[in-house]
């Protein structure tokens, strides 16, 4: 007796057939799942999107359709099947009379599976130059407005079922989701992009405007006529520009709330002028450390007023040597800054706290409101002034 069902040329009843299309359709849906959410190149994912679901629909043809709102056109942004000159060139309309447009407009999947009796719409001049036969339109929609459709088409003889049209619906979806994903991605992006420029455009400002201060008080300086008021101007304009300096090399770092002490350091020890020409300055930081933000200009200051010093007093004319700017964590609540010199040491009777010198009550009072105690220690040769700090434990590395 003759069989019902003509068995396929594998061997495979229809049945089995279907069966595997399903099990491969599940797959592919999960496949492209992971592409999704791997966060794959974009033109990427709309290629295996295309690709994957022409496979498990076992259609020739599938295409990305993205929806040019100016235009009122569906531009072919990815597919297969197509060949040369088609991807990112052709287009159909996103009229409610076209397939795709209709499905774009409504958001409900169109199955047509006789293209030539189609009487609800025209079919797309691609469609026809193709010699496609039927084909499906789904919307790709995220969350917010939609990037177009995806169709599915094919010349072979057959339908595709209502089981096909969740597929592409799954697919279309994954696809969906994840072009949603990259837009908000890429406004985020440029959100912070912004945001960063802002911040440098704001920190450039500020440190002009406190150069521009600096300039005025040297050029009053010069203008003033008296060697001493001339001196005295002269520093307060070095005070303000060493300010504008420690201000900048803050900006540079992309961390707001709390800055890396060493690094931070080495920064502002590039800065200092012709006064320290005649010293080399040593940055050691063996291990990190970090600083609220706020405490960072105040500990700039009083490293520049200590390393000029040592250039000034611990080096007079005509001699040079090495300065040490040196960051210690004694113990785990504390910071000890310090600067040091090899130079003549400090006068028999110095004092930091009675200093009439303006740079140490600068140094005292800055650190007085650090909450640091500043120390200095006898040394056989040269001298050293330490700068120690609690750190709290929410800025410690
Ligand atoms: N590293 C050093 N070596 C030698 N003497 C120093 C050193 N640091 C400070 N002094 C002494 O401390 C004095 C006060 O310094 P400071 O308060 O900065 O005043 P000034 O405005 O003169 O720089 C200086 O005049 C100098 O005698
Ligand atoms: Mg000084």
């Amino acid at each position: 007796m003759k069989p019902v069902v003509e068995p396929s040329p594998t061997g495979d009843s229809p049945m089995e057939r279907t069966l595997r299309q399903r099990v491969r359709q599940q797959e592919i849906l999960a496949e492209l799942g992971v592409l999704a959410l791997q966060g794959t190149p974009f033109v990427q994912l709309l290629d295996h999107t295309a690709r994957l679901t022409a496979e498990g629909l076992e259609a020739e043809f599938c295409k990305v359709l993205e929806y040019l709102p100016a235009e009122r056109r569906l531009l072919v942004r990815a597919g297969v099947g197509w060949g040369e000159g088609i991807v990112g060139v052709a287009s159909v309309g996103a009229d409610l009379e076209s397939p795709a447009g209709y499905a774009l407009q409504t958001g409900k999947p169109v199955i047509s599976n006789h293209l030539e009796n189609e009487e609800r719409f025209r079919t797309p001049e691609l469609l026809v130059r193709f010699g496609i036969r039927r084909a499906m339109n789904v919307i790709l929609q995220g969350d917010g407005s939609p990037y177009g459709v995806l169709e599915v088409d094919s010349r072979a003889e057959g339908e595709f079922s209502a089981h096909d049209i969740a597929f592409l619906q799954g697919a279309a979806n994954l696809l969906g989701m994840a072009i949603e994903r990259q837009r908000y991605e890429a406004k985020l992006k440029s959100a912070l992009d912004r945001h960063q420029m802002l911040l440098m455009e704001i920190s450039h400002r500020v440190k002009n405007s406190l150069q521009l201060v600096a300039s005025m008080l040297h050029l009053q300086a010069k203008a003033v006529g008296d060697p001493v008021l001339t001196g005295h101007l002269g520093e307060a304009s070095n005070r303000v520009s060493a300010v504008a300096r420690a201000y900048d090399r803050l900006a540079v770092d992309a961390d707001v709330e709390r800055i890396e002490i060493g690094g931070y350091l080495r920064e502002v020890c590039k800065d200092f002028d012709d006064a320290v020409a005649h010293c080399e300055i040593k940055v050691e930081a063996l291990e990190r450390a970090y600083l609220a933000t706020t405490a960072a200009i105040p500990l700039a200051l009083i490293v520049s007023e200590l390393v000029t010093n040592a250039a000034k007093y611990g080096y007079p004319k005509g001699t040079g040597g090495p300065i040490w700017v040196s960051v210690r964590r004694p113990d785990s609540g504390q910071l000890s800054i310090s600067v040091r010199d090899e130079g003549v040491g400090l006068p028999a009777d110095f004092d930091p706290a009675t200093s009439k010198g303006l740079g140490m009550r600068i140094v005292t009072a800055l650190a007085r409101q650090l909450g640091a105690t500043l120390r200095q220690q006898p040394l056989a040769r040269g001298t050293e002034f330490s700068l120690v700090l609690p750190i709290e434990a929410d800025v410690k590395s």
